[in-house]
């Protein structure tokens, strides 16, 4: 099917939006040209105990210092709460659905205010001080989110580890930010399956000593283990404590949270974002990206485990007084009609989810879809991976009726929130492109020797400066934050992508070009699945690579070399993937397993990437120079054995 290239800014969307496109063109040359007069008038959406009078402070060489509005002082709980409880306290803060189609719960802002103080009592309670480190494992149930707004409240860093991965991966994080306290719940619930999260939590605490409490929410009400003297129900300790809580007055640049990321090398780093500047960041593009206007109901289809869930289910939208939806389940449960039924049920306005959930629902084709009236929508978005023009023609046309604009967001955990998109009012689409910087942004793209490439062109995508919701640092690890992202390309921040500029300016992100594989819209390391696959008794090496898969947008495809006398079985694959599922998560479980009795290596014993991926994609017609390698018959052999 043919598809215009360009689909022009609606009339009707324009007409109301809050940014045309003058608007824009005049927001991003004053947000350039005095970058402290901008963001010192934009600080003002968010309610300061202490106004800043400092705005920008940063450097990108040296020891690389971010500092945003450092004088100011603030909380970031207040911003979700207290302050809309005179004029919309009655109104709807958070639409909860469950997993089960028949359950849901309506939490309004004057509601959430109380229970968020209950928990940050609770946390005090326990012991919590300002700056500790506090986890949180839980599924997507409204103590979730109250979860991270207790934490913010009392002035705690909170650390939010995804319940869909496993005790090793937890209490790796655990170790890493010295966390003392954990908040999880009994169980999940997910596709009609239940997640045991509770019991994970426990396996995890093995090897976590500095964990002193758990508080533990009570979701499905199964029979769980408590360990006395460090195991808490959180329904007995809410019980206790009055629903009011003094909030701690944070400074600008106290941290906020930390985020687990996976990079090329290593194990996760752990991405700090600070308070005033992701405040001012999170309200500042969930309102434009989305054209948000007052009394809308917005939909992100994250889990708060991610980094989308905590800018634009939690912060942003409960920072401009939005009602956002929380949904417990999948895409496809009970039936295929699901996402859509939930629109229609709550009225959704703004719905926002990534194209590996667009392509699993456009396989299903279109009667699932058009059994719903999803006359509620207005704006749709997208992010996570590049989207595909196919998807993203039958998002704006079977979804949105050809009514909606589709806005793509291109952003990273280590950006707080969106750099690259196109505003709904104000900006025509190129489908499949990310679209333009929002105000304040500067990207730029770098040749290989970090030379700045003008007009159209494609090489490495980098930021030229700041911007308020940057991460600050890596938690623990300052000079792994200057080398990850400001040593490759000096005086630069990179953000690891590829990027294509066109003649308009438009960026297309084609992908990844460090060792990181964006599984559905995930990022993961291929060192962290290499390290959980040699850790198995039987394998002697491997080596990770992505290839192309048409609904994950990447799989995981790993080559294994097993110890000699050991055989290549289905079973052994199938314990294999078992294996990594159990060590990282369900979401490292490798796709394909390819036994390789060696591995493409130079003669000084570096694993030729390039190789492995173009195997894995299939295209062993373009293998390119091999003639480098100590022995080139290893290739030989992979091509001939290719995992069909
Ligand atoms: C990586 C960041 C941003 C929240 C979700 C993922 C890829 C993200 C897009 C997009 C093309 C995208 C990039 C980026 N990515 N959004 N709209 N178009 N690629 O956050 O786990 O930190 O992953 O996701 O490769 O570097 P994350």
């Amino acid at each position: 099917m043919s598809h215009p290239e360009r689909v022009k800014v609606m009339p009707e969307i324009a007409a109301h939006a809050l940014v045309n496109r003058a608007q824009y063109d005049d927001m991003a040359a004053r947000a350039a040209a005095d970058p402290d007069a901008f963001w010192a008038a934009e600080k003002d959406r968010i309610d300061w105990i202490t106004s800043p009078t400092k705005i920008k402070n940063t450097s990108f060489t040296g020891d690389v210092s971010i500092k945003w509005f450092e004088d100011g002082v603030l909380n970031a709980s207040v911003n979700c709460l207290d302050r809309h409880l005179a004029t919309r306290g009655d109104q709807v803060a958070i639409i909860w659905e469950g997993d089960d189609p028949n359950e849901s719960r309506h939490v309004t802002y004057r509601e959430l205010h109380a229970d968020v103080c209950r928990m940050a009592n609770v946390l005090v309670a326990l012991g919590a001080k300002k700056g500790d480190r506090i986890t949180i494992y839980m599924p997507m149930i409204v103590e979730a989110a109250v979860a991270l707004l207790a934490c913010a409240r009392i002035g705690a860093i909170h650390s939010v580890v995804f319940g869909g991965f496993s005790p090793d991966s937890l209490a790796n994080r655990i170790q890493d930010c010295n966390s003392n306290i954990l908040i999880t719940a009994d169980e999940g619930r997910r596709g009609g399956r239940k997640v045991p999260l509770k019991t994970n939590v426990d396996a995890a605490l093995k090897s976590c000593p500095m964990l002193k409490s758990v508080l533990v929410v009570k979701a499905t009400g199964t029979s769980i283990a408590m360990t006395a003297g460090r195991d808490v129900w959180y329904h007995e300790a809410a019980a206790a404590v009055p629903a009011e809580c003094p909030p701690e007055p944070m400074k600008a640049e106290d941290p906020l949270f930390i985020l687990y990321t996976s990079g090329s090398t290593g194990k996760p780093k752990g991405v700090l974002h600070t308070t005033g500047g992701y405040m001012v960041w999170a309200s500042f593009t969930h309102q434009y990206v989305f054209d948000y206007h007052e009394g809308e109901i917005f939909w992100c289809t994250a889990d708060v485990g991610w980094v989308t869930g905590h800018t634009y289910i939690v912060y942003g939208p409960l920072a401009n007084g939005a009602t956002t939806l929380m949904f417990e389940g999948v895409p496809n449960y009970p039936d295929t009609s699901r996402v859509w039924q939930v629109v229609d049920k709550h009225n959704v306005n703004i719905f926002y989810t990534a194209p590996t959930a667009i392509r699993a629902l456009m396989r299903d084709g279109d009667a699932p879809v058009k059994r719903t009236s999803r006359a509620s929508l207005r704006i749709l978005g997208s992010v996570g991976e590049p989207i595909n023009p196919e998807a993203w023609y039958w998002y704006s046309h079977v979804v949105g009726d050809d009514r909606c604009p589709v806005v793509d967001t291109w952003w990273q955990t280590e950006t707080g929130g969106t750099l690259i998109t196109g505003l709904p009012g104000a900006i025509d689409q190129k489908p499949g492109s990310a679209g333009l910087p929002l105000p304040g942004v500067k990207p730029l793209i770098v040749d290989a020797e970090g030379r700045e490439l003008h007009g159209a062109t494609e090489g490495n995508l980098c930021l030229a400066d700041s911007w308020p919701g940057q991460m600050r640092t890596v938690y623990g690890d300052h000079d792994r934050f200057i080398q990850t992202y400001f040593s490759t390309f000096p005086g630069y921040y990179f953000s690891g992508d590829g990027a294509r500029r066109d003649a308009d300016g438009y960026y297309w992100i084609t992908g990844r070009v460090d060792d990181v594989i964006n599984v559905s819209g995930h990022r993961m390391g291929t060192a962290e699945v290499e390290s959980a696959l040699v850790a198995h008794p039987k394998v002697a090496e491997a080596a990770v690579v992505g290839f192309p898969h048409e609904v994950k947008g990447q799989g995981i495809y790993a080559y294994v070399t097993l110890i000699s006398g050991e055989d290549p079985t289905d079973d052994l694959r199938r314990e294999l993937i078992i294996w990594v599922r159990k060590e990282i998560g369900p979401i490292a479980a490798p796709d394909e397993i390819h036994w390789a009795p060696g591995l493409p290596k130079t003669r000084s014993g570096k694993i030729m990437r390039r190789i492995l991926r173009k195997i894995a994609a299939n295209e062993t017609e373009s293998l390119g120079d091999i003639s480098t390698l100590a022995d080139p018959s290893v290739v030989e052999d992979l091509v001939a054995n290719r995992a069909a």
